[in-house]
C-alpha cells in the first residue's frame, strides 16, 4: 500500500469513529472545566467576588453552548450574602461606673445583635439546657432570667476531650439559642481557664450561617466577669473548677447591673446561581422538574470563617474536588441529555452559589419559586466527585432513603462493579438537603472526603478524571431513568430535615474555637 492510500485510510477511520461514536462525556471536557474552575486565576470562586461572577458566567456559556436554554437573567438567579462583618463605633460597655475598651476588654459576637441595654446579670454557668438520655443539665432550672442578661462560661466540662457528650451543646450560637428560649435578652460569655489560659478575646469573624441573632451577644474578659461577680465575693476561675468537679448547675443572680451597646456590622453583595433548562418533549411531563445540581463557588483565599481547615494561610483554595469536580460533571451531563434528547420531563441544570456559606443559593433557589416546588420530583447532586478510588471504585451515595425506589435503582444500574456506599438520609453537607426539606427525592453522589479537603491542596493533579468520567457515565443512566419513568420516585422521610438547633448538625468541618461565632 503507498503512503497517500494509507493516510487516506487513517483518515477515514479517524472520521467515522468521530461522526458514529457518540462520546459526549469525555476526559478532555471534564479536565479543561476543573482546569479553568480550580486555576488561580479564579482565586477560589468566592461568592461575591469578581473572580465568583467570571466562574458563573464560564459555567453560564458552557451551558448555551450546549443547547440549554438560560432561565432568570440571562441563567443567573441573584442574591445577596454577607461578606464582612465589622465593628461599628458605636461599642460600649460601663459597669460599676468603669468604662471599658472595645478589643481590649470585650468584643460584641459576630452573630449579636445591636442593642442598647442596662440590666441585671444573672450567672448560669456553662448555660446549658441538656435533656438527654445520657446527660441531664439545667443551668436555668432555679432561676429566673427573663428580661435579663445572663453571663455563660465558654465551652463545657471536658473541653480536652475530643468525644463529649458535651459537644453539641458548647458552642455559642446553642447557648445564645437556649438563653433565648429561656427569655435572656443578652448573652455574656467569658471564658475559664480550660478553654482559654490566656483570656483572648475572639476575633471578629463572618459566620457561615449567614444570620444575626435576635438578642446580644458579647465576649467579656475575666477581669470584667470579676467585678461584675464582686458583690457576691465569688470570681469567675473559681466557680470553673466547682462546676467542673460537681458538673451540676450553679445559677445565682450576680445583682449587679451592666449598661452597654453593641454595634455590628454587615456588608452585603451580590451572587448567584446559574439556572438553565431542557424543556421535557412529553407533553404532559414537560410540565414536571428533575433539578441537576453542584455548587461551583468555593472559600476563596481562605481564612478565619471562611470554612478553611487551614485558616492560618492565606492560599488560594483552587477547590478542584470541592467543587470544580461536580460542576464538570453536571456540564458534561448536561450536553449529552442535550444531544441525545432523552428527556420527557423538563430537566433543570443549576450550578448553585454560596454553598460553603451555608447552602445559600439552593436554600434561595428553593424559596424563589422560580420553579414551583412542588413541581420538582426529584434532585441529583453532585459534590466532590473527583478523587474516585480506582482500587476500590467506591461511591457514596446519599438520600437513598429519600425515595422509595432508589436503592433497586441504583443496583440495578451498576453493571459496571462499582463498591456503592448508601446513606439515607435526605440531610447532608451539601445543596440537596433543601430539596430535601420540601420533600423531594435526593439523590446525592460523592467520592467521600479526604486531607485535602478545605484546604489550599484540592487541586488537579489529585483529580483521578478517568474515575470521576465513569461515575459520570454511570449517574447518567440514573439520570435518563429519573427523568422518563412513567411514575415519579416515591418521596419518603430519612432522618430529620434539618440541621438540629444545637451544635454543629452535619457539618463535616468543624471551627476553630478562637473564632468568633
Ligand atoms: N463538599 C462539601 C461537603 C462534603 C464534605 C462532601 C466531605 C463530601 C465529603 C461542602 O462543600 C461543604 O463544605 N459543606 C459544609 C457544610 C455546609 C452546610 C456549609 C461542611 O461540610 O462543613
Ligand atoms: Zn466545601
Amino acid at each position: 500500500m503507498n503512503n497517500k492510500i494509507f493516510n487516506l485510510l487513517i483518515l477515514l477511520v479517524l472520521i467515522s469513529t468521530n461522526l458514529f461514536s457518540q462520546e459526549e462525556i469525555t476526559v478532555k471536557e471534564i479536565d479543561g472545566h476543573i482546569k479553568h474552575l480550580a486555576s488561580d486565576q479564579l482565586k477560589g470562586r468566592k461568592p461575591g467576588t469578581p473572580e465568583g461572577k467570571l466562574s458563573a458566567e464560564y459555567i453560564a456559556n458552557d451551558f448555551k453552548k450546549s443547547g440549554l436554554k438560560l432561565i432568570a437573567k440571562k441563567g443567573f438567579q441573584y442574591f445577596n450574602i454577607i461578606t464582612k462583618v465589622e465593628y461599628g463605633k458605636n461599642n460600649k460597655l460601663k459597669l460599676n461606673k468603669i468604662n471599658y475598651q472595645l478589643k481590649k476588654d470585650f468584643v460584641p459576637l459576630s452573630f449579636s445583635a445591636n442593642k442598647k441595654l442596662n440590666k441585671e446579670v444573672i450567672f448560669v454557668g456553662y448555660g446549658f439546657d441538656i435533656k438527654t438520655d445520657k446527660l441531664k443539665w439545667n443551668d436555668y432550672e432555679n432561676i429566673d432570667v427573663k428580661g435579663k442578661i445572663v453571663m455563660v462560661l465558654r465551652g463545657d466540662p471536658e473541653i480536652n476531650k475530643r468525644q463529649s457528650v458535651f459537644i453539641p451543646y458548647s458552642n455559642n450560637r446553642a447557648k445564645l439559642l437556649t438563653a433565648k428560649d429561656k427569655g435572656a435578652i443578652a448573652v455574656l460569655f467569658v471564658s475559664g481557664n480550660q478553654i482559654d489560659s490566656k483570656d483572648k478575646l475572639l476575633k471578629i469573624g463572618k459566620s457561615r450561617s449567614n444570620s444575626r441573632a435576635d438578642i446580644a451577644a458579647i465576649h467579656i474578659k475575666r477581669n470584667i466577669a470579676d467585678e461584675i461577680l464582686k458583690k457576691t465575693k465569688k470570681n469567675i476561675l473559681e466557680l470553673e473548677k466547682s462546676i467542673n468537679k460537681d458538673k451540676k448547675a450553679q445559677s445565682f443572680s450576680t445583682k449587679t447591673k451592666i449598661k452597654f451597646t453593641t454595634d455590628v456590622n454587615y456588608k452585603e453583595a451580590k451572587t448567584q446561581n446559574v439556572v438553565a433548562i431542557l424543556e421535557g418533549s412529553d407533553m404532559n411531563l414537560k410540565n414536571e422538574y428533575i433539578v441537576i445540581g453542584a455548587h461551583y463557588d468555593h472559600l476563596g483565599m481562605g481564612g478565619h470563617g471562611s470554612g478553611s481547615r487551614r485558616p492560618d494561610t492565606l492560599a488560594v483554595h483552587n477547590g478542584a474536588d470541592d467543587n470544580a469536580s461536580g460542576v464538570a460533571s453536571i456540564l458534561e451531563l448536561a450536553e449529552k441529555l442535550s444531544k441525545e434528547k432523552t428527556h420527557k420531563r423538563s430537566v433543570v441544570f443549576i450550578a448553585f452559589g454560596a454553598e460553603e456559606m451555608g447552602l445559600l443559593g439552593s436554600k434561595f433557589f428553593v424559596k424563589s419559586k422560580l420553579i414551583d416546588t412542588k413541581k420538582i420530583k426529584a434532585m441529583l447532586n453532585f459534590d466532590m466527585v473527583g478523587r474516585f478510588d480506582s482500587k476500590t471504585r467506591n461511591i457514596v451515595i446519599s438520600g437513598t432513603g429519600s425515595g422509595k425506589e432508589i436503592e433497586d435503582l441504583l443496583k440495578s444500574k451498576n453493571t459496571s462493579n462499582f463498591s456503592l456506599s448508601f446513606s439515607k438520609e435526605g440531610y447532608g453537607p451539601s445543596d440537596h438537603a433543601s430539596f430535601y426539606a420540601e420533600d423531594i427525592p435526593v439523590i446525592y453522589f460523592s467520592t467521600g472526603a479526604h486531607d485535602d479537603y478545605h484546604t489550599p491542596k484540592d487541586d488537579l493533579e489529585f483529580i483521578n478524571i478517568d474515575g470521576q468520567k465513569e461515575l459520570t457515565n454511570f449517574s447518567y443512566t440514573i439520570l435518563v431513568d429519573v427523568i422518563n419513568r412513567d411514575k415519579n420516585l416515591t418521596f419518603q422521610e430519612a432522618g430529620p430535615k434539618k440541621k438540629s438547633k444545637y451544635g454543629r448538625g452535619l457539618k463535616v468541618t468543624w471551627h476553630n474555637t478562637q473564632c468568633n461565632f
